[in-house]
């Protein structure tokens, strides 16, 4: 009996909600098409070893419970770029080849690849080098991927950067405090403009408008002395700068700096200048960890059916993308090309300043 034709599949990058969502679609519409699901664990680095470490992913496997699982059964990594490899003498390495050959070695008809701007474009150049056809599928819980509204993990995001505004105001209100609630999202503040507006945080604080500390000290004094409410909740974005673009970035045991405090400054900031008393969240990997929601599994279950479709039609170097309520194909190169920033003009900033919510510079 002749082979069935293979799909390879991989997930890469920092994991988010809705990524078994997207391999389960993968699974039952590529096994309806008559494709072998081949799922690359670890990203490409299950390629890196001998035997290559990848599951053959049936359908029986890929039950709803899969669906509703956090993180990705295949596992991946954001760290270990093959064109640059951190070798343990602490050399680097170009470990390219070792992938195209490894994805040549498993007769693979096409990749999909799970991934962010960083790794579509690490995939995007393996392809090209190795001569292998690829296709994206975004995900980012940063949503900063261009030419797509949405990717997939964004959404579970920002409902759980809401629902934690949620449970932060009660407590803010019980005990008169200013709550400062730390989100992720790297340069782009997609999910606390999102979950600001939504939680009814009086101050967002996002890295595409810079800050004043002196406005934002004058905001929660005059909720104070103005409405004669005595809390307030403050949401703040990882890579938040001043106009200066001062920013606050931790020095980690492993040399490398990351973001991830910038709500202690904050909360030191802020009392002193107000005389408030200030707590800290950082919502952290929590955003990242946890069952998609609805909208998330929606979006993974129409992403992995359009993948699927495009490797039947032969069209290949392009990535899924969610535009005005379908699912279109764009150029890979554009959507890692166009960085998709919060629009300093657009629809929601103006809907938080005309609802009285401080930005931070004004
Ligand atoms: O890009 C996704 C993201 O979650 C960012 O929002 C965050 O800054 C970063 O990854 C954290 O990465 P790590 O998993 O390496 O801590």
């Amino acid at each position: 009996m002749a082979q069935k034709k293979r799909i390879g599949i991989l997930t890469s990058g920092g994991d988010c909600a809705g990524l078994n969502a997207v391999l389960r679609s993968v699974v039952h519409a590529g096994t309806l098409a008559g494709y072998e699901i081949i799922g690359i664990e670890d990203g490409t680095a299950g390629l890196l070893e001998t035997p290559h470490r990848y599951q053959i992913l049936t359908p029986q496997m890929m039950d709803t419970t899969i669906m509703r699982l956090g993180g990705t059964i295949l596992g991946t990594t954001n760290r270990g770029n093959p064109f640059n490899f951190p070798m343990p003498d602490g050399s680097f390495k170009d470990r390219s080849k070792e992938i195209t050959d490894g994805i040549k070695s498993l007769g693979l008809e096409a990749v999909i690849g799970i991934g962010g701007d960083g790794s579509l474009a690490i995939l995007r150049k393996l392809a090209q080098q190795g001569g292998f056809n690829l296709i994206g599928i975004p995900k980012t819980i940063d949503n900063d991927l261009g030419r797509t509204e949405l990717s997939v993990g964004f959404e579970t995001a920002v409902w759980t950067a809401t629902e934690a505004l949620d449970r932060l105001q009660p407590t803010a209100a019980s005990h008169d405090r200013v709550m400062i609630l730390e989100v992720m999202g790297r340069d782009a503040g997609h999910i606390a403009i999102q979950s600001g507006i939504a939680g009814g945080a009086d101050i967002i604080l996002i890295p595409e408008v810079p800050y004043d500390m002196d406005v934002v000290a004058k905001k929660i004094i005059s909720i104070r002395e103005d409405q004669g409410r005595n809390f307030a909740l403050v949401i703040v974005s990882e890579a938040v700068k001043t106009a200066t673009g001062s920013m606050v970035q931790m020095e980690h045991a492993d040399g490398e700096k990351r973001y991830g405090g910038i709500g202690h400054y904050f909360a030191d900031k802020i009392s002193k200048k107000t005389g408030f008393e200030t707590r800290v969240t950082i919502l952290g990997h929590v955003q990242r960890g946890c069952s998609p929601i609805p909208a998330d599994r929606l979006i993974a279950s129409a992403f992995g059916v359009r993948a699927v479709e495009l490797v039947k039609q032969g069209k290949f170097d392009c990535m899924v993308a969610w535009s005005n309520r379908d699912v279109i194909e764009v150029p890979i190169e554009e959507a890692i090309e166009s960085y998709q920033a919060v629009e300093t003009d657009g629809l929601l900033v103006k809907t938080a300043r005309a609802l009285g919510i401080c930005l931070g510079d004004a």
